[in-house]
């Protein structure tokens, strides 16, 4: 997936709009992810995956900083996201089904949150964003 300069600057645009709120929106995406796709809790087996859980909100923190990382990394996203892909791909071993699943709650949360930044042109670079990301976490699944 190629980020055009354009889709570079509102991936960093909109990263840097959503400032304090990361583990607020990284709890609501998880969440709606859960209940959206019920089977994504599998791997979620050892948490309280329950609304507003203290698991679900710390979780929530540690995705929305690594996609903060890759927004700050954007030319080199397999080299920071390279422990978290053998993390997912070797350890978890999370089907890549998934991350468009979770990708697709993400989006849908920043656009909840922020409707007037979330032009058509805006959801394009950030889909492709996330694509890019779930590539890198998923490249190493076999
Ligand atoms: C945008 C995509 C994703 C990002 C950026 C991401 C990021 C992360 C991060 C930063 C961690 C914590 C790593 C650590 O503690 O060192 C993590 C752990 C984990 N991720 Fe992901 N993840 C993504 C997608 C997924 C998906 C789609 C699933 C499964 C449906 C998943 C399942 C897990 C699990 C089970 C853990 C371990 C939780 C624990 O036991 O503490 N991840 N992820």
């Amino acid at each position: 997936m190629v980020l055009s300069a354009e889709d570079k600057a509102n991936v960093k645009t909109v990263w840097s709009k959503i400032g304090g709120h990361r583990a607020e929106y990284g709890a609501e995406a998880l969440g709606r992810m859960f209940e959206s796709h019920p089977t994504t809790k599998t791997y979620f087996l050892h948490f309280d995956v329950s609304h507003g859980s203290a698991q679900v909100k710390t979780q929530g923190a540690k995705v929305t900083d690594a996609l903060a990382t890759a927004a700050d990394n954007l030319d080199d996203q397999p080299g920071a996201l390279s422990d978290l892909s053998d993390l997912h791909a070797h350890k978890l071993r999370v089907d890549p089904v998934n991350f468009k699943l979770l990708s697709h709650c993400l989006l849908v949360t920043l656009a909840a949150h922020l409707p007037s930044d979330f032009t058509p042109a805006v959801h394009a670079s950030l889909d492709k964003f996330l694509a890019s990301v779930s590539t890198v976490l998923t490249s190493k699944y076999r």
